[in-house]
């Protein structure tokens, strides 16, 4: 019996016996229930009752490949070659990474947990069990990086506009690509690439959105989640195609478009605009006035001794002002 099999049972919130989950598993009670122990290692709020048995808090709400395909429209989905939904995995993006070697563009995979989770600049992404969502999808460009300028900005207005159309407005962009809501962080995205650096490449787009993040879990910097700000938003299934339908077309269009076509609305949305900020280069920190990005998604500061431009990379943004 696998795990996944057990947790598909108990996410229905509803209590079960350990006869009866024996039963339905076609394994010993014993069995059961040193499954059952590493339902609570995955941190999920296992309760049991004698003489009820066992039950998930509040249920799971769990990825559903067939729930996901569904929402999908014909042209979106001929965009995909596959959607691979796993349970606990290192990293949906070293997966994706995996296939992008490979050359297999449109692979999507997301995954319940991730026990590796990557954030940009070597930092862990929080990723427990059945609570946000964690993709990685591959796509090819023919161009190079130089095809890429703006990519990850144009992920994130991506990301936005799917939270707006799935009911969650005021999310605002932190440059390059944080999605914020009142200051906190919501989303992030993290670009990797292989190939050829001035021809033909293949890129890993990795999105992170907080949904239901347990209170226990320690994150390093201010957080929200779906949930906090609207409830009925937080459904992940819908969420995934809401942000697909705003990602897919957007990855087959950039290459032509460039991020000059997005550049407009990540200004709308940008959380430090005419804010005065500090960045920080290894060990130089240039502090100005953020004055929006140009049409390569660099970011332009205004600083006293005249006006600079950084491109992504390994440097950080923060507000001073
Ligand atoms: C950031 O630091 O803001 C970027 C976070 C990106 C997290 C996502 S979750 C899915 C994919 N797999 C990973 O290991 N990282 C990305």
């Amino acid at each position: 019996m696998s795990l996944e099999t057990l947790l598909a049972v108990l996410a229905d919130g509803e209590f079960h016996s350990g006869d009866e989950l024996g039963g339905v598993l076609g394994v010993s009670r014993t069995a059961v229930w040193k499954q059952l122990k590493k339902v609570e290692e995955l941190g999920l709020p296992l309760e049991s009752i004698k003489g009820k048995g066992y039950c998930i808090k509040d249920g799971l709400d769990l990825l559903s490949a067939p729930a996901i395909q569904k929402g999908l429209s014909a042209e979106i989905s001929s965009l995909i070659s596959d959607i691979d939904v796993r349970g606990v995995i290192d990293s949906t993006s070293v997966a994706a990474m995996e296939k992008a070697v490979q050359g297999e563009k449109g692979y999507i995979c997301t995954a319940e947990q991730q026990t590796a989770g990557r954030g940009r600049r070597g930092r862990a992404w929080a990723s427990p069990y059945a609570s946000n969502l964690y993709f990685s999808v591959v796509w090819e460009f023919g161009g190079g990086a130089a095809s890429l300028e703006g990519l990850s900005l144009a992920v994130g207005v991506a990301v936005v506009d799917a939270l707006e159309k799935s009911g969650l407005t005021g999310s605002q962009l932190k440059w390059p690509n944080d999605v914020l809501y009142q200051g906190r962080k919501l989303a992030g995205v993290l670009l990797e690439m292989t190939g050829d650096p001035s021809g033909r490449c293949h890129v890993v787009i990795g999105v992170g959105l907080n949904v239901s993040m347990p209170k226990s879990v320690s994150i390093d910097q201010p957080w929200i989640d779906v949930m906090s700000v609207n409830e009925g938003a937080a459904n992940r299934n819908q969420l995934l195609v809401a942000i697909l339908n705003e990602l897919m077309p957007l990855l087959s269009s950039f290459e032509g478009q460039g991020f000059n076509a997005y550049r407009d609305r990540w200004q709308s949305l940008d959380a430090f605009a005419e804010t005065e900020v500090a960045m920080t280069l290894g060990s130089d920190i240039v502090v100005g006035k953020a004055i929006g990005v140009d049409g390569t998604g660099a970011i332009i500061i205004e600083t006293a001794s005249g006006v600079r431009k950084f491109n992504g990379g390994e440097v950080s943004l923060r507000a001073t002002g």
